[in-house]
């Protein structure tokens, strides 16, 4: 699958972009705050229908203007697609495929999937548990459809408890069959959430290990486990047995929606608290690169990569697998920023990959030789 022309006006810092891309490796070189970064943003959006950076739309339509336009041309398997997001302040956002606007946007999620390698991956380890929950959901939607309508069903659903429970607390009152109506369901679409990605890590976390392992050297021990409250109990005991604490605290205490991820190293020890800053760049790319080919094998075809600033943050033994990975054609088509005009071109001649390099200037792109 790859990207062969994309086109942009007020997106970000980009005024006016129209340019075809290579099928291997494209670069886009510039400066600190060209725009760079917003190159690739604008590679994620076309994917995943929204920004990876800005979950606010009409915050990536530039300073000043009304509206914002990104427009991709994908071919898989020889057969082109246009997709086209359209972002107007005020208005709905406009998401077509082949110019007819989906009715759901989730029925886009998946058909162009990306992995993104990036400096704020850090997040991962360093923020809260939704930030892994959302990595965890963004990733099994790339492939399975029912989990992500009953995860959107879900989140509904949670918000429509939590609003009963607020106001049955208010009105002082209580209604247990609104409340059983609602657990009923909350428990269909959680155990089937659970589920998944029981089912997805089960196969997900050996991909990563070897990864690990492999990036690593197999120096030291990391691992990587779901927990959730579901994994050892019926949810619908749950939400029984808590009833009396979800009214006083007027929100919902167990579910999926507090489940995580568990990064840790060297047997128990937290991998934010106790890895090199070595050892946590390698844990996030070997997850990224696990991602990158779960996906793969999933949908018979290589994702996207967007590969921001790889050479001024990670250190050389990392980016050399990444580029061995790319040299060996494992990777499909790859997007690469620096800030070097020459240094990527350098690597990737040397390599014998096939590659397009673009300089970028406040949001402008032209071709470099
Ligand atoms: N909505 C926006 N409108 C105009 N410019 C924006 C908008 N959002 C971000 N920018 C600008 O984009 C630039 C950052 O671009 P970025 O892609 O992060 O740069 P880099 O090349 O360092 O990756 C900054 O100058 C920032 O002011
Ligand atoms: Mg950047």
């Amino acid at each position: 699958m790859y990207l062969t022309h994309l086109s942009l006006i007020n997106f970000k810092n980009c005024t006016d972009i129209s340019v075809n891309l290579n099928q291997s490796v494209n670069c886009f070189l510039g400066n600190n705050g060209e725009g760079k970064t917003n190159l690739l943003d604008a590679i994620y959006y076309l994917s995943n229908t929204k920004s990876y950076f800005n979950s606010i739309d009409s915050q990536n339509v530039k300073f000043g203007e009304p509206f914002f336009v990104a427009q991709g041309e994908f071919s898989v398997r020889g057969e082109t697609t246009n997709v086209y997001c359209g972002v107007k302040k005020g208005a709905k956002k406009q998401f077509k495929f082949n110019k007819k606007n989906y009715t759901k946007l989730a029925e886009h999620i998946g058909k162009f999937p990306v992995v993104i390698i990036t400096p704020y991956d850090s997040n991962l380890i360093l923020e809260g548990s939704e930030t892994r929950r959302k990595f965890l959901d963004r990733l099994i939607s790339q492939f399975n459809k029912s989990y992500l309508d009953n995860l959107i069903g879900y989140n509904k659903l949670l918000s429509h408890r939590n609003a009963t429970l607020k106001q049955m607390a208010e009105n002082q009152s209580f209604n247990a069959d609104l409340l059983a109506v609602i657990d009923f369901q909350l428990v269909e679409r959680g155990n089937f959430v659970h589920q998944e990605r029981k089912r997805f890590l089960e196969e997900f976390i050996p991909v990563f290990n070897r990864f690990y392992n492999d990036i690593s050297n197999q120096k030291e021990v990391v691992s990587l486990t779901y927990t959730s409250t579901l994994n050892d109990n019926s949810f619908e005991q749950l939400l029984k047995e808590n009833i009396h604490k979800d009214r006083s605290v007027t929100y919902t205490t167990k579910g999926i929606h507090r489940d995580d991820l568990e990064f840790k190293i060297m047997g128990d020890y937290s991998l934010k608290k106790f890895a090199s800053q070595g050892q946590q760049k390698s844990f996030l790319i070997a997850l990224k690169l696990a991602q990158f080919e779960y996906i793969k094998q999933k949908k018979g075809f290589s994702p996207i990569l967007l590969l921001d600033d790889i050479f001024d943050k990670l250190d050389e033994s990392r980016v050399d697998y990444i580029l061995q990975m790319i040299a060996h054609n494992k990777l499909g088509q790859t997007f690469i920023t620096d800030t070097s005009l020459t240094k990527a071109s350098k690597t990737l001649k040397k390599l014998n990959v096939d590659f397009k390099a673009f300089e970028i200037e406040g949001g402008s792109l032209s071709p470099l030789e």
